[in-house]
């Protein structure tokens, strides 16, 4: 790395949405950028898988190549930028950047979440370091924020909306009384959820996202195995409606806390919020981190967290932040050499109030049938509203205390197995806080 020189050499794989938006910040702001920075940042040469393919903006003074090895073995390249997305071939070229002491930015949350460890080893080795700022929360500054901003604090909890795909569908829900499926169409319409929605839907994308914030937030090294993660597949509309009338909103939550004794649980699921909640005002496709810190309590960071200049202005912002490091030689800012090994507490270890929404025959004795299994598990109810339906059969949604979720499970077990019972049509996780 050439610590006194006036430029910034960048090399970039990938000119997608988030490729392109970097070149169109760096030539919008390049005063801006410069005025900050004291040095001017120059895209040297451009990586792509196909070369056929017809850009629509001026690359004049760029190099394009479909030869990873011209960004990779060139001497004058300080900083590679990775913005394909995907595990392969993101990881091996971030891994050789690194070997061959090149600064890493990276807006690619898989390949970060599988391969942090390795990486942040690579970098210390190499005397470089690797930025992920726009892997979680697109331009939010979550990670800079959790380092830096909150480095006094311990922090002991944080609740994100961190997937704008699924905060839109379920805002929709909410808003516009839309079934799941309809709103999903439509914002696939709009090119904002992906033709195959299933990283998005399932939780998938937030797992990631929130192992990446375990590291951050807690120096806690987990993969996307190590944790309960649920999606949002199974919210119907009528659950969302409930929701409103008990007084929340289902947000899907990445949740990170830790409990006493060393022991942390980090799980994705959606969850009832209360209305008065600030993420329960988080709407359509913004993403909001809130968190809890032992010096400031608590606070709230909110934007887009997805899109072309958002989540570019994050990378954008790591190529300074490196411009400004390296002018210091090397804080390594991001680097997670020494993972703490803290306990990960399985979620059926831990305790929650839940929203069911049963689907009974309209009989006699079916709501003490219920109400035994509930007995019997330690399940004590908050809420109830029973409504009958026009095919003999009666509608239950209830609320309950906090109960352990072993306790949960067992009684929803048993409830499956009741004749009374046709089916279990929703169960929802109420309220941050347990
Ligand atoms: N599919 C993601 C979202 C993109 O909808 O938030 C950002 O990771």
């Amino acid at each position: 790395m050439s610590m006194h020189k006036d430029t910034l050499c960048i090399g970039i794989f990938g000119l997608g949405t988030v490729g392109s938006g970097i070149l169109s910040i760096l030539s919008q702001n390049e005063e801006v950028i410069f005025q900050r920075l004291g040095k001017r940042v120059y895209v040297k040469t451009i990586c792509i898988r196909d070369l056929s393919k017809r850009r629509l903006f001026n690359l004049e003074g760029v190099r394009v190549t479909d030869d990873p090895s011209v960004i990779l073995n060139d001497p004058e390249i300080d900083i590679v930028v990775e913005v394909m997305g995907g595990e392969n071939p993101a990881f091996s070229y971030i891994k050789a950047a690194l070997e061959n002491k090149k600064y890493v930015v990276t807006a690619n949350k898989e390949v970060i979440s599988k391969h942090k460890q390795l990486f942040f080893e690579c970098a210390k080795q190499n005397g470089v370091d690797v930025y992920f700022e726009a892997s979680v929360g697109g331009g939010i500054p979550i990670i800079r924020s959790l380092k830096v901003g909150y480095a006094a604090n311990k922090i002991q909890s944080f609740f994100g909306i961190l997937n704008g795909t699924t905060n839109y569908i379920l805002t929709k829900m909410d808003e516009e009384k839309q079934a799941f499926e309809s709103v999903l169409a439509e914002a696939q319409a709009l090119g904002f959820a992906e033709l195959d929605p299933t990283m998005d839907v399932s939780g998938m994308d937030v797992a990631y996202k929130l192992t990446i914030l375990a590291a951050a937030a807690f120096k806690i090294n987990v993969g996307i195995d190590d944790i309960f993660y649920e999606g949002i597949e199974n919210i119907h509309l009528e659950d969302i409606l409930y929701a409103r009338q008990f007084g929340y909103v289902i947000k899907l939550l990445a949740i990170g806390k830790r409990l006493s004794d060393q022991k942390v649980c980090l799980k994705v699921h959606p969850t009832m919020v209360p209305i008065g909640h600030p993420l329960a005002a988080v709407r359509n496709e913004f993403n909001a981190l809130f968190v809890n810190g032992n010096a400031l309590g608590e606070s709230m960071l909110y934007g887009k967290g997805a899109g072309s200049l958002p989540t570019a202005s994050a990378v954008v912002a790591d190529i300074i932040d490196i411009g400004f490091d390296t002018a210091l030689q090397n804080s390594r800012r991001n680097l997670e050499i020494e993972f703490l090994q803290e306990n990960l507490v399985p979620v059926d270890q831990l305790s929650s109030k839940f929203y069911l929404r049963l689907s009974v025959a309209d009989m006699v004795g079916v709501l003490e049938k219920v109400t035994a299994v509930f007995g019997r598990h330690k399940v004590s109810v908050a809420n109830l509203i029973q409504r009958e339906n026009d095919r003999g059969l009666a509608e239950l949604v209830i609320v309950t205390h906090e109960v352990a979720e072993s306790n949960m499970n067992h009684a929803l077990g048993e409830l499956r197995n009741l004749f009374e019972v046709q089916s279990i049509q929703a169960v929802i996780r109420v309220g941050l806080d347990e």
